[in-house]
């Protein structure tokens, strides 16, 4: 399949892209981290959000994962970028809020571009079938204005060969679900579906996570960092993005863990 994204590298099309999306983009053919480069650009705004609105990369060398993992892609598979965002004073600018806002702006973007059957696993990953195909990273930044920056990682075009061998059961791509998608289209759709999550009141975002969502009314093990592992049925979100879980001991607020449905 035709990717358009590298035309990016062009200063007139990124000029066009940024006036088509309402925001600026900067590209980068290699770079160690957009979420890197977009919270310092975040960090040295003044008053006012201005240009670049989002960081792009067609290859990241340190690229970062949640906690302290990496986020690896070969260089031209993936859409690798990060967003910023003002911080809103309502729950949607919390970072466990906006991770999950952006997994259905991820999810919405799919669906616009044919490519059905992703589904929401908490707390920021977008799967098939169980398998990962894209991860959020939210960071709030002060300094300058205060302001979100959302990371978004989607394996685009890899083929089952080119994941580490440790994370090949656990991983796919949209060209392994049959999905043909350029990623400056992607980029394009995903920009409009995250200003409507992120910058508008829509009130039918968590309730769409909540249907796309592969553990809600299920029995899970979440696995704590530093913390006893707990086993529940997953009821619901908070509405800071909260997963709350009913154990045999009573309800529970987690914050951050692994979760996986038992028996799966
Ligand atoms: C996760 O662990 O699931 C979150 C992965 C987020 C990866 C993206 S890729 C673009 C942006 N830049 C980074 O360094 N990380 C995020």
């Amino acid at each position: 399949m035709d990717d358009r994204l590298a035309l990016l590298a062009d200063a007139a099309v990124v000029s066009a892209i940024g006036l088509k999306l309402g925001r600026g983009v900067e590209y980068h053919a290699r770079i160690d981290s957009t979420q890197d480069r977009a919270r310092e650009l975040a960090t040295n705004l003044g008053t006012a959000i201005t240009v670049p609105g989002v960081v792009v990369a067609n290859e990241q060398l340190a690229g970062r994962g949640t906690g302290d993992r990496v986020w690896v892609a070969p260089s031209g598979t993936s859409l690798l970028a990060s967003w910023i965002f003002p911080l809103a004073a309502s729950a949607r600018s919390l970072p466990g809020t906006a991770s999950l806002l952006a997994g259905v702006a991820v999810v919405r973007a799919l669906d616009a571009l044919g490519v059905t059957g992703s589904m929401l696993k908490w707390p920021n990953d977008v799967q098939f079938a169980g398998r990962k195909a894209a991860g959020v990273l939210a960071h709030a930044t002060s300094g300058g204005l205060p302001t979100l920056v959302i990371g978004i990682g989607i394996n685009v075009h890899q083929s089952a060969e080119e994941f580490p061998e440790a994370l090949r059961k656990r991983s796919t791509s949209l060209a392994l679900e049959d999905g043909r998608v350029d990623r400056l289209e992607l980029l394009s759709r995903l920009t409009r579906e995250l200003v409507q999550v992120m910058e508008g009141e829509d009130p039918t975002a968590l309730p769409q996570w909540r249907s796309r969502s592969t553990i809600i009314g299920k029995q899970v093990l979440v696995e704590r960092p530093g913390g006893p592992s707990l086993s529940g049925v997953a009821l619901d979100l908070a509405p800071d993005g909260a997963l709350l879980i009913q154990t045999a001991y009573g309800p529970e607020r987690i914050l951050a863990g692994e979760v996986t449905v038992s028996g799966e």
